[in-house]
Formats: structure tokens, C-alpha cells, sequence
């Protein structure tokens, strides 16, 4: 039996925000962060929302990466307002930061005997075109150096609020990582071990939308058709993500981005080319599954191949372009990560991306060694007594 589950309502395009006017609710509680204060965008959002809602309240201390304390210090807020809408408006530390307040909120009264307690409706409004968090069961909170994964079915937002107005002053470099990394979501479910007829539509509609539209909206921001095609699209690859789970380019971008404090959809994007040629394993001379895969998305986006090899090389030829017209690095090296430093995290990134919960999905099943094998092709230099070691031990 197979399961594929479709949640929250989804309101998108121009105008979209316009559905907090018809919520018939008392208290709000907005979750922010200090930069949607300073742009104005939370005072927007507010303008609207006290048309329907009579006690709005704010709390804006959300950073990326939300920690443990500001999650707590959330929940303090809940318990103080105990709204019936809450409302989640940021980047995805910010959707991911409210998913766990409430999901924490809801445990304390829970165990505290609260019989009357009726869950506030949830409403996700994101403001990158990249996580795709308000439409996952999927949280991540930070302790300490340790990100904490959550993973649950109460973590999903109700609604969700897929308005382009909110992205069309995302700088050209964030619009690039935030798309690469909702590309990766897209490209990673597709190929996953739990993808579905079902997921497959999304991933296909993401992954061609991110290519038609990402250049438009990296070069000219006011492209305004271009921001709302690629915000579509990240909210399209988190629902097939959430149902089809992603792989091993995830695997690496945590460890990686965890060591090196490299951006996220900066660290897929560097990966992406890499973990696509290793997945498609077309060295073993056998056509694997995930080639054929890989080839089929190259036809989608317009570059039919004559043989499943060349729709493999063919769709990673085309992420290049993507990363070099969009001056994205595409090796460590190019984003001066130390040598030295780089040496020393590898074993422990090896260890780390190995038992991260995203490898479990990925198609081709792997080890350590070639993971470290990976990183190092990733890192851009050719190190041969490196290599020669490796490909003894393999
Ligand atoms: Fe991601």
C-alpha cells in the first residue's frame, strides 16, 4: 500500500494574500523575522489581516537557523496569546521556526489536560521561492552545532499563501540558490526509491518551470511572471518531496553546509551535478533505473537524447549552464573552502552525510568511502594520491 497525501490549501499568484481577508477568527499570532520588520512586509501583511481579525499580535525575533531558545521563547508567546490563526511569514527557518512552536505548544497543552483546546488554523506564507517548507511535514530546529529534525504530520501548515509580491526584491544570488535548491527537491524526489505516479507530476511541472523560468527572474527581479512561475514551482517540488522524500544531494548539503556554513541551496547546487553522474552509475554499463530517470526529466526540458546515456550527460550539461549563467560556484575550491580544512571534516562529513535520514531514499545505495570519494570530487581539485588511495580501498 502506498500513501500520497495532499495538504494545505494552497492560494497563489498575484493577489493571493488578499485570502486573509476572509478568515473569521479573534486572535492572531504573526511569526516573523527582524527583516520582514525592517522591509515592511510584516506591516503589510498586518494592514490586511486586521480587516478580519480584530487582536493581531507580533512576534518577530525568528533568526535563520532558529534555535531551540527562540523556539521556547515562541511557545511562551502561544501560551500567552492562544491564537485561533496563526501565521507563519519568512524564509524557510521561519516557516520551519512556527511548524515547531506550534507543534510544542500543542504538546504542552496536551499534557496539561487542556479538553477545549481546538488547534489554530496554520497559515504559511513564504517569502523565497526555494524550501518549499509550507507544504512538508518536515521541520528543522537548531541545538547547539546539532540540527534536529522533525518529522510529522501536525507540522503541516493548513493553508498556504503563495504570493510573488513577497519575492520580488530577493537579491539575483538568493534567487539562484533558492531555486537550485527547490530544482534538487524536484529532481531528488524523481529519482527517489519512493517516488509515485503522483509525485512524479509535481517533480516534472517543478523541474520545468525552474528551467524556463529561472534565468528571466535571476537577470531582470521585476520579471513579476517569472518570480510567480518560480515560487509556483517551489511549492510544487515541496509537495512532491514531502510525499517522495529527496536522496543523497541533501545528505551532502547538510553535512556540508553544517561544517562550512555554506548556504543551502548554494551547497545543492555544487553537489548537484555530481550525485546526478554517481546516481546514473552509467559506468557500470548497465542502464540503472535512475538514468533512465534522469534521461526522461532531459526530455522534459526540451533536450531529447538519442540514448538514456546522452539524456543523462544532457541534463547535467544543462545544470551547468543554469550554475554558470546564474554565477553560482560549482566546486569548493571556486568558494575558497580551505584544503586543510576541508581534509580534516571529511571523514566526519562522510560519517554525518551516511546516516543522514535522506540517504535512505536515494536509488543508488552507498558507503562511506564513496561518499568521500564524492566530497572530494566536489571539492574540484584533482588530489591524485587521494584518489589512487580511495580507489584501492573501494
Ligand atoms: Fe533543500
Amino acid at each position: 500500500m502506498e500513501r500520497f497525501k495532499v495538504k494545505p490549501e494552497v492560494y497563489f499568484n498575484t493577489g493571493a494574500l488578499e485570502y486573509l481577508t476572509t478568515v473569521d477568527k479573534e486572535r492572531a499570532l504573526v511569526i516573523t523575522d527582524p527583516f520582514m520588520l525592517e522591509v515592511g512586509f510584516s506591516d503589510q501583511l498586518l494592514a490586511i489581516l486586521k480587516n478580519s481579525v480584530p487582536d493581531c499580535n507580533l512576534f518577530s525575533n525568528i533568526k535563520p537557523d532558529p534555535s531551540i531558545d527562540v523556539v521556547a521563547d515562541g511557545v511562551k508567546q502561544m501560551l500567552k496569546v492562544k491564537p485561533d490563526i496563526l501565521i507563519a511569514l519568512g524564509g524557510g527557518s521561519t516557516i520551519d521556526a512556527a511548524k515547531s512552536i506550534l507543534w510544542f505548544y500543542e504538546k504542552i497543552l496536551r499534557l496539561n489536560g487542556e479538553s477545549e483546546y481546538e488547534r489554530p488554523l496554520f497559515v504559511a506564507i513564504p517569502t523565497t521561492s526555494g524550501t518549499g517548507s509550507e507544504v512538508t511535514t518536515f521541520a528543522v530546529i537548531t541545538l547547539g552545532d546539532k540540527k534536529i529534525p522533525l518529522v510529522d504530520d501536525q507540522l503541516l501548515p493548513d493553508v498556504a499563501i503563495i504570493d510573488p509580491m513577497f519575492v520580488k526584491t530577493v537579491p539575483p544570488q538568493i534567487t539562484a540558490d533558492t531555486a537550485i535548491d527547490a530544482l534538487t527537491h524536484a529532481i531528488e524526489a524523481y529519482v527517489s526509491t519512493e517516488a509515485s505516479d503522483y509525485s512524479d507530476a509535481l517533480s516534472e511541472k517543478a523541474v520545468k518551470i525552474i528551467f524556463d523560468y529561472l534565468l528571466a527572474a535571476y537577470k531582470n527581479g521585476n520579471d513579476l511572471y517569472a518570480r510567480e512561475k518560480l515560487h509556483n514551482a517551489s511549492c510544487i517540488a515541496g509537495m512532491a518531496f514531502t510525499n517522495a522524500y529527496l536522496g543523497l544531494n541533501h545528505s551532502l548539503a547538510h553535512a556540508l553546509g553544517g561544517s562550512f556554513h555554506i548556504p543551502h541551496g548554494r551547497a545543492n547546487a555544487i553537489i548537484l551535478p555530481h550525485v546526478i553522474r554517481y546516481n546514473a552509475n552509467l559506468e557500470s554499463g548497465q542502464e540503472t533505473l535512475a538514468a533512465r530517470r534522469y534521461a526522461e526529466l532531459s526530455r522534459i526540458v526540451g533536450l531529447p537524447a538519442t540514448s538514456v546515456s546522452e539524456g543523462v550527460h544532457n541534463l547535467i550539461a544543462a545544470i551547468k549552464v543554469l550554475l554558470t549563467e546564474t554565477n553560482t560556484p560549482t566546486s569548493l575550491r571556486e568558494l575558497n573552502v580551505d584544503k586543510g580544512q576541508f581534509d580534516e571534516k571529511l571523514d566526519y562529513m562522510s560519517e554525518t552525510a551516511l546516516n543522514d535520514r535522506c540517504t535512505a531514499t536515494n536509488p543508488r545505495s552507498t558507503t562511506k568511502k564513496e561518499i568521500s570519494a564524492l566530497y572530494i570530487d566536489i571539492y574540484g581539485e584533482i588530489v591524485k594520491e587521494e584518489k589512487k588511495a580511495l580507489a584501492l580501498s573501494i
